[in-house]
């Protein structure tokens, strides 16, 4: 295939780059200098560019971290950086947001807050102070300019304008199947399952879905990989669907869908999500990544874990169903420490989610050193069912943070099972905690401070779900109070 990217509507052929090449680089080598560098990680957002992607109902543009995205990832596919955005008739709507409430001081974060905000120009459903806040707060302004900037979105959220992007939205283009080798490495998207299988066979392989964690071996770690294989375009991985007493979610889904989806269909699924990167990792990132990552502190497996998900794990030929959770001499899911039990010549096609018992109480409460975009030190995720009488008849209680791999706390569990809930029943369960963990000290925590936190999340969960003090956070703090957005 051509090995282009359609930049800022024009179609650009991609010279000689390594695979692992990424966008953010290429752009700079491009001669597009606009979209700057913080990081490298994922964190700040000043490499922040638009995608054009297909979204959970139809094509909409994405604003991404270019940092974090690898070229060949970009073959065939339309991107929009800072300075795609003026036309002859003037600046962008984001653009002149940002002039007219004075949103730019020493201007290095500019471009990447203007990439956020054009995004948010072409979103229908920012409908609530905390996706306001939650839309620009994956960028650093490091002289905190945020209160104008904060304006200049208000300014244009959803404004939606007839315009070139706009038309862009109605003419995705397919995006195609990619075979790119230079050197030693080598980088596949393959579109159909028979190709996935025919390129493993050249392995070894490493499976690259958003790269939100793997960017992370490049452009920190400069890792080589000789075979890439990116499993975004194999049919189902982007699909959310019904079946018999749930939903199955394709591995490849991105979290900001699923976060859009949970806002319906599971409070405590969204309640963490809400707490996990921002807006642009959440764009790239997806389900599978972050299970398949198999981090003891990744923040949906306790939430898999709460829910009693299951793993649906496809090879050539075959699938299998694989709880989450560990039972009798089934290990579960994560086997040891950032091991998964997929095997050789497997992948995560998608999970398997039930829906809930009409009377059982799910949460998720996810503890950092910093509230907004921080990794755990302890996340936790329970679901809890009475009987009429009171009495525990289903619990299911899962922590990540607390041992080498996320795990449900099952003797703890096993003490309450049949037992009505009460005060001293609850004290009583809770010291069991340490006969299931025992959590190492580190820099995001003391094995003690884990142990408290982890009894206290217990504790304020029971007091929740039995209608007694709500432990609730604030979607997102806010330093300014803004009037309701009509
Ligand atoms: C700035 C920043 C903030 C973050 N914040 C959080 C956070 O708050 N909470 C959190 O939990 N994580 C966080 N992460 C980590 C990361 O974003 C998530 O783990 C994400 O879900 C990974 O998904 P991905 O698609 O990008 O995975 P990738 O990076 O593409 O892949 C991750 C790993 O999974 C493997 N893999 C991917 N898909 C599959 C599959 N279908 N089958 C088999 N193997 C597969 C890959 O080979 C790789 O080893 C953050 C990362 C960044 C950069
Ligand atoms: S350079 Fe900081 S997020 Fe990309
Ligand atoms: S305007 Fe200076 S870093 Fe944002």
């Amino acid at each position: 295939m051509d090995h282009s990217i359609i930049l800022n509507g024009k179609q650009v052929k991609v010279g000689d780059i390594s695979p692992t090449m990424t966008v953010l680089e290429w752009l700079r080598q491009t001669g597009f200098t606009g979209t700057k560098e913080g990081c490298a990680e994922g964190d700040c957002g000043a490499c922040t560019i638009g995608l054009l992607d297909q979204g959970p109902d139809g094509p909409t543009w994405r604003a991404i971290c270019s940092c974090i995205m690898l070229v060949p990832q970009a073959f065939g596919r339309q991107i929009v950086t800072v300075e795609g955005l003026a036309s002859d008739s003037g600046l962008h709507p984001a653009q002149q947001a940002m002039v007219d409430k004075l949103g730019s001081q020493c201007g290095y974060c500019t471009p990447g807050f203007v990439m956020s905000l054009f995004e948010a120009t072409y979103r229908s459903d920012l409908d609530s102070h905390w996706k306001m806040d939650d839309q620009i707060c994956g960028n650093l302004c490091r002289c905190t300019g945020y209160r104008p900037i904060r304006e200049a979105l208000y300014e244009i959220a959803g404004r939606q304008p007839t315009d070139r992007f706009s038309e862009a939205l109605d003419a995705l283009p397919e995006i195609p199947a990619v075979d790119y080798q230079r050197g030693d490495q080598r980088f596949v998207r393959p579109e159909k399952w028979g190709d996935l299988w025919t390129a493993m066979s050249d392995g070894p392989v490493r499976f690259v879905s958003g790269a939100t964690d793997l960017g992370l071996d490049i452009t920190q770690r400069f890792m080589a990989f000789p075979l890439l294989i990116d499993l975004g375009l194999l049919p189902g991985m982007r699909e959310i669907s019904p079946i018999a007493d749930g939903w199955h979610i394709g591995a490849g889904v991105l979290l900001s869908d699923l976060e859009a989806w949970s806002e319906t269909h599971s409070a405590s699924l969204g309640k963490m999500l809400r707490f996990f990167a921002s807006r642009q990792i959440k764009n790239r990132a997806t389900v599978g990544g972050n299970l398949c990552n198999a981090s003891p502190i990744g923040d949906l497996p306790p939430v898999m874990l709460a829910l009693n998900a299951v793993a649906v794990i496809r090879s050539s030929g075959a699938e299998r169903r694989q709880p989450f959770a560990p039972s009798g001499s089934d290990p579960g899911f994560w086997t040891a420490y950032r091991t998964t039990a997929l095997q050789d010549g497997e992948v995560l096609a998608g999970i398997e989610i039930s829906e809930l018992h009409p009377s059982t109480y799910a949460s998720t409460y996810k503890v950092s050193k910093r509230r907004e975009l921080d990794i755990s030190a302890v996340s936790s995720a329970f679901a809890l069912r009475l009987d009429e009488s009171g009495v525990v008849a289903d619990l299911r209680i899962a922590f990540g943070g607390m041992a080498a791999t996320p795990a449900r706390a099952l003797k703890t569990e096993a003490k309450l099972l049949g037992q009505p809930l009460s005060q001293s029943t609850i004290e009583e369960a809770i010291k069991t905690l340490k006969d299931d963990f025992s959590p190492i000290d580190d820099h995001r925590g003391t094995a003690w401070y884990r142990a408290t936190v982890a009894a206290n999340l217990l504790r304020g969960f029971f007091e929740e779900a039995q209608g007694g003090v709500r432990v609730t956070l604030p979607d997102r703090p806010t330093g300014t109070i803004f009037a309701e957005k009509n």
